[in-house]
């Protein structure tokens, strides 16, 4: 079976939000099918222990094939995504430094600039021990990824509620925008720390 076909039309139905049922009504081979309905079980088993069941299916499904059902892969990648939507918001904070909005409004983007470089510091320790995983050392590592996945998620949910009092009609496109961004990273790194809890249960 080509991985490569098997990995594009499984994009494509999780993409479209189809059931893999619906793979018989493009004439399929038995093999496609049945790849991409274990690609999506394997994905959907994964993310069964988030809070944000969809948007972890969203992000995470390019691992599929690669991760299968190995938790110690699936923490990783929901690190690795987090990373890559915290770094996102980071620039946008920066740029964001100058731009015109109320006091209220200015500290709380200023707190999320701190508060978000803490973040990334605490997801990028992690990565880093999630690549090199030991049985010797599993529950120091493990009690290591939970305190900074934690605080990671500390960080994202105290820069939200510097927003809680400013209304979201009233403020800004800017605000508006970063307050989105931070919801999604937010969710994302509950769901990161959802995948080490997994791990932690599984074991390696
Ligand atoms: C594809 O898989 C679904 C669910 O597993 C099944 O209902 C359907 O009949 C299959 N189609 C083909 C062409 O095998
Ligand atoms: C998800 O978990 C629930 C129980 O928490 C279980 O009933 C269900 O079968 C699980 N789904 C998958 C796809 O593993
Ligand atoms: C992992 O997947 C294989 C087959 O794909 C299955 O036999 C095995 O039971 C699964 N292990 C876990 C822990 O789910
Ligand atoms: C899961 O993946 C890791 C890293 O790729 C590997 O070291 C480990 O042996 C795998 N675990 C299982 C149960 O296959």
């Amino acid at each position: 079976m080509n991985s490569y076909i098997t990995f594009t039309l499984l994009s494509l139905f999780l993409a479209l939000n189809l059931n893999p049922s619906l793979a018989s009504s493009l004439d399929l081979t038995d093999d496609t099918n049945a790849s991409i309905t274990r690609y999506s079980t394997y994905v959907k088993n994964a993310c069964n222990v988030t809070r944000y069941q969809h948007l972890c299916v969203r992000t995470l499904w390019p691992f599929a094939i690669v991760a299968k059902n190995n938790s110690s892969i699936w923490a990783r990648a929901g690190v690795a995504v987090t990373i890559t939507d915290t770094k996102q918001i980071l620039r946008l904070l920066l740029r964001t430094r100058n731009s015109a909005v109320g006091k209220r409004e200015r500290i709380a983007l200023s707190d999320c600039r701190e508060l978000f470089v803490d973040s990334l510091d605490s997801l990028y320790k992690s990565l880093a021990v999630l690549r090199k995983l030991n049985a010797d050392e599993f529950q120091r590592q493990i009690s290591d990824l939970a305190t900074w996945l934690s605080a990671a998620l500390t960080d994202q949910d105290t820069c939200l509620d510097g927003f809680a009092e400013t209304s979201d009609i009233n403020s800004s496109p800017t605000v508006r925008m970063i307050r989105r961004k931070a919801t999604k990273c937010m969710q994302l790194c509950s769901n990161a720390l959802a995948l080490l809890n997994k791990l932690a249960y599984d074991g390696l």
